[in-house]
């Protein structure tokens, strides 16, 4: 899949992801311990690996407008 098909899917991910954790990180104490387990705690590991793949994938873009030579 080519890298821009790829960022489309990563991004929408990542979005669900981010809704994800600012959810279940408000309800944490109206939330059964095992959902807040599954639902935050590990979600929010894969939420970092998306992030960081959400970077590798615009490294790009990064250096180019953080790393510009002057
Ligand atoms: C709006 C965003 C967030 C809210 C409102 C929120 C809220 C909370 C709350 C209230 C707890 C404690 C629950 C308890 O001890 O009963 C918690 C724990 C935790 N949160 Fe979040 N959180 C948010 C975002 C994040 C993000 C972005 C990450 C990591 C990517 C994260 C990772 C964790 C982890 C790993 C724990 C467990 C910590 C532990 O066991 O001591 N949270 N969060």
């Amino acid at each position: 899949m080519a890298k821009n098909n790829v960022l489309k899917v990563v991004n929408v991910v990542l979005l669900v992801l981010i809704i994800n954790q600012a959810a279940t990180g408000m309800l944490a104490r109206k939330l059964p311990h095992e959902v807040f387990e599954w639902g935050h705690e590990r979600a929010a590991f894969v939420l970092l690996v998306v992030a960081a793949v959400h970077l590798v994938l615009n490294w790009n873009w990064v250096k180019a407008n953080y790393f510009k030579k002057k």
